[in-house]
């Protein structure tokens, strides 16, 4: 049980009170210093310029892309860009029309609704999003039986910030009511880096060049993990007496959280040794997968698939996922030739 906790905190699922206060004052505020993404603040930029000076709402934008890469924090900075103010729910949160009109209820124009998860929204909660969206009104009913009767509630102008890690699970009707739809990519090396410098400093821990680069390399691009693993190099420099966090610690602290060189974890080095071991290195089918390393299938999907997709050691075909040349060679195993 201790390994799985360790893991979790480590690959970004934990959301404790303690993590979730830790991740807020690590989040920038404003799109001046939201590190990476260039395009997408480009973008951001320019619509948000537009919209505030014709004092409209903003579009309705969509992020998707894997956890931790900071879409939550996109949606708080457009927010404190445009100047208004925020709701955030997520989709399992909203089980009935009732709930989501509660909400609806509290904006004011120009406000955002922030909807995380928005792929897990009920069916007749999304149906109502449509004129919601589309033209800020709502009609619902209220009442039972022969009193029942239609009610036409007019909302304010308002911007629907959807976050998801699965666009694919979203509904066209949905996702076509969405006018920015911005896909987020990994961070490179020189970005990771910026943010594990912006964070010590945040922490007023020193961390030397040499010490960050490892680090941000061993991030698998996402900046909640580079953020994470800082905090234990942190502890782990900190209790050896070292004034600053330099590359020796980053290598002994990680090798004791079982993060290879690539920024591989054991459930990544699992799966792919199961799909190595067992399947001859694929195809095999992402269900197999799962119950063969106990892990669910949307995780493996959402979590640890895109990283390795991304970074070429597995790739995707019509019969399942197949380990790649490169795969084999970072495990130290001869590639079979088939
Ligand atoms: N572009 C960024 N610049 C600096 N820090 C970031 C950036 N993106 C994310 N972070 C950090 O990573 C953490 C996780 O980001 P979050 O927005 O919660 O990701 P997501 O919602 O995509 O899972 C945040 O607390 C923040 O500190
Ligand atoms: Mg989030």
């Amino acid at each position: 049980m201790a390994d799985r906790d360790e893991h979790e905190l480590v690959s970004g699922k934990a959301t404790g009170k303690a993590e979730s206060a830790f991740e807020l004052t690590l989040r920038p505020q404003n799109l001046a210093d939201y590190i990476g993404q260039t395009k997408i603040k480009h973008e951001l930029n320019i619509y948000i310029k537009a919209a505030k000076e014709r004092e409209e709402a903003l579009d309705h934008v969509l992020l998707y892309g894997p956890p931790g890469l900071g879409k939550t924090t996109l949606a708080m900075v457009i927010t404190n860009e445009l100047g208004v103010n925020i709701k955030t729910t997520s989709g399992p949160a909203i089980e009935k029309p009732g709930d989501l009109v509660a909400l609806l209820n509290e904006l004011k124009p120009g406000d955002v609704l922030f909807i995380d998860e928005i792929h897990r929204l009920p069916k007749v909660v999304e149906e109502m999003l449509y004129s919601a969206m589309e033209d800020y009104y709502i009609d619902i009913v209220i009442g039972e039986g022969p009193t029942a009767h239609p009610v036409h509630f007019p909302l304010p102008p308002f911007t629907l910030i959807g976050a998801t890690t699965r666009a694919g699970m979203l509904s066209a009707p949905l996702r076509d009511r969405f006018g920015i739809v911005e896909h987020m990519s990994y961070y490179n090396q020189d970005e990771l880096t910026r943010i594990i410098f912006r964070s010590a400093g945040i922490f007023q821990t020193k961390i030397e060049d040499e010490g960050a680069h490892e680090l941000a390399l061993r991030s698998r691009g996402t900046p909640r993990i580079a953020n994470r693993l800082l905090k234990r190099v942190r502890d782990f420099a900190q209790v050896a007496g070292k004034g600053s966090i330099d590359l020796a610690s980053v290598r002994q602290a990680l090798k004791l959280l079982q993060i290879d060189d690539q920024g591989l974890d054991e459930i990544d080095r699992k799966l792919l040794l199961t799909m190595i071991n067992y399947y001859h290195g694929g195809p095999v089918g992402l269900k197999t997968i799962a119950a063969n390393i106990g892990e669910e299938k949307s995780t493996i999907e959402e979590m640890y698939e895109p990283y390795l997709l991304q970074i070429g050691y597995l790739t995707r075909t019509a019969r399942g996922r197949m380990v790649t040349e490169a795969a084999y060679k970072h495990l130290g195993l001869e590639y079979p030739t088939k």
